[in-house]
C-alpha cells in the first residue's frame, strides 16, 4: 500500500502544520496549492522543519488537467483537502468566488480522484456548519444550518460527500469539523499569517499585544455566558494536525486481507467528526490568558455584537476519541505561548518587509 498523501492547501496555516505531523510518522507528502492565501516562504520553512524539501506543485483545485497530471504521476493513498477560501465577511461580498473555489473546486478534485480510483478523502469542514446550536456541547448529529456563503460552501460540500458515499460505496470520506483553530508551531517558524487586519480573535489579540494594532474591539458583552462575551472552543493547530494523522491511521486500519490474503480496504462512506477540545473559553478569558503569557496589556473596548455571531460554541469531542483515539492535549496557555512566540519572531508574518 502506498503511503503517499496529496495535501491540497498544504501551504496554508493548518496544512503546513499537518505536513509536519504527517512527515513525522512517515507519510510521503505532495503539496498542491495555488498560493492564493499563502506563500512559498511557508513551504520553505515547513521544509526546513521537516529536514527535506517538500514536493510542491503550484496549482488550483479547479484545474482538472493539472490535477490529472499529478494523479497520473503519483500513486496516492488519499487526499487531505484543506484548499479553500475561509473569510466569512469576504464570502458575503463575493459569494460566487467562494462557491466557485470551495464547491466547484472540490467537485473537480473528487472527479479526478474517481478517475484515478483514489477514494480516501479527509475534508476540512467547520463548526460553522452547526450555525446557532440548539444544544451544547455540539455533537455530530446536531442540526446543520449556515447563514453566510462561506458556511454554505462547507455545508454544500458535506452534502455532496454524503451523496457521493451513497452513490458509490467504495468511498471513505472523513469530514473533520474544526472548532476554532489557533496556535502556532512551537519553533515559532510557522503560524497563522492573516492578510490585512485579522478577522479572527487570536491573531487580533496578538497584533494588539505586539503593538501593531491599538486595541481590541470585543463584539458584545451581553451574551448569556460566564462574563457576557462570546465563548468558543479554541484548539491548538498542533492538536488539529494530529487529528488528521489519527484520521489517516483510522482509514489505514480499514485495510484488511481478504479470503485470498490480498489487502482490501473496507470503505467507511461519509463520516463527520468534530475536532475540538470540548471546553469553552470566553473572549475575556482568552485576552486575560494572553496578557499573562505575553506580559503585555491588551487594551480593549466593548462594541456592538458582530452580525452573525453566536453566544457559545464548543464541541463534544467523544467521536474523535472513540473512533480515532484522538483527543486534544494542549491548553489555552500553550496556544497563547506559541502564538506569542510566532508573533514576536515574525511581526509581519511571512512577509519580510512591509
Ligand atoms: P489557509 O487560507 O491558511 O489555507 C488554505 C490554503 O488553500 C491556502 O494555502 C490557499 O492558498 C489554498 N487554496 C485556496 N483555494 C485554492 C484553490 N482553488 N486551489 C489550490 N489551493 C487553494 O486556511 P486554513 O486556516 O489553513 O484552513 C484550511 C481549511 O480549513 C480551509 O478549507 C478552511 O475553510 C478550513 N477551516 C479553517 C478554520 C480556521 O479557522 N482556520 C476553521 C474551520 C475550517
Ligand atoms: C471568536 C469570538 C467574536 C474578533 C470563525 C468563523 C468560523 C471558523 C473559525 C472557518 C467571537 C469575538 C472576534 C474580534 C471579538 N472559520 N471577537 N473581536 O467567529 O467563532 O469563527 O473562525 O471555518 O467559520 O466564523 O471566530 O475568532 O472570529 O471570533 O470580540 O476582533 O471572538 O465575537 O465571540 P468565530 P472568531
Amino acid at each position: 500500500m502506498t503511503n503517499k498523501i496529496l495535501v491540497t492547501g498544504g501551504a496554508g496555516y493548518i496544512g503546513s502544520h499537518t505536513c509536519i505531523a504527517l512527515h513525522e510518522i512517515g507519510y510521503d507528502i505532495v503539496v498542491y496549492d495555488n498560493l492564493s492565501n499563502s506563500s512559498r516562504e511557508a513551504i520553505n520553512r515547513t521544509s526546513t522543519l521537516i529536514g527535506q524539501p517538500i514536493e510542491f506543485i503550484k496549482g488550483d483545485i479547479r484545474d482538472a488537467e493539472l490535477l490529472r497530471q499529478v494523479f497520473a504521476s503519483h500513486q496516492f493513498f488519499g487526499v487531505i483537502h484543506f484548499a479553500g477560501l475561509k473569510a466569512v465577511g469576504e464570502s458575503v461580498a463575493k459569494p460566487l468566488m467562494y462557491y466557485n473555489n470551495n464547491v466547484s473546486g472540490t467537485i473537480t478534485l473528487l472527479e479526478i480522484m474517481a478517475e484515478y480510483d483514489v477514494k480516501n478523502l479527509i475534508f476540512s469542514s467547520s463548526a460553522t456548519v452547526y450555525g446557532d446550536p440548539e444544544n451544547l456541547p455540539i455533537d455530530e448529529t446536531s442540526k446543520r444550518s449556515c447563514t453566510n456563503p462561506y458556511g454554505q460552501s462547507k455545508l454544500a460540500v458535506e452534502h455532496i460527500l454524503e451523496d457521493l458515499a451513497v452513490s458509490d460505496t467504495s468511498w471513505s470520506l472523513i469530514t473533520l469539523r474544526y472548532f476554532n483553530p489557533v496556535g502556532a508551531h512551537p519553533s515559532g517558524q510557522i503560524g497563522e499569517d492573516p492578510n490585512d487586519i485579522p478577522n479572527n480573535l487570536m491573531p487580533y489579540i496578538s497584533q494588539v499585544a505586539v503593538g501593531k494594532l491599538d486595541k481590541l474591539n470585543i463584539f458584545g458583552n451581553d451574551y448569556p455566558t460566564i462574563d457576557g462575551t462570546g465563548v468558543r472552543d479554541f484548539i491548538h493547530v498542533i492538536d488539529l494536525a494530529q487529528g488528521h494523522v489519527a484520521a489517516l491511521n483510522y482509514l489505514e486500519k480499514q485495510t484488511v486481507p481478504n479470503e485470498s490474503g490480498v489487502a482490501k480496504q473496507n470503505s467507511i462512506g461519509f463520516l463527520p467528526i468534530n475536532l475540538g477540545t470540548g471546553k469553552g473559553t470566553s473572549v475575556l478569558e482568552l485576552v486575560s490568558a494572553f496578557s499573562d503569557i505575553s506580559g503585555q496589556t491588551v487594551p480593549y473596548q466593548f462594541t456592538n455584537r458582530r452580525d452573525g455571531d453566536i453566544a457559545s460554541c464548543y464541541a463534544s469531542a467523544d467521536t474523535a476519541l472513540t473512533l480515532l483515539g484522538w483527543e486534544a492535549r494542549l491548553s489555552i496557555t500553550d496556544m497563547c505561548r506559541d502564538v506569542w512566540r510566532w508573533q514576536r519572531l515574525n511581526p509581519n508574518g511571512y512577509k519580510k518587509d512591509l
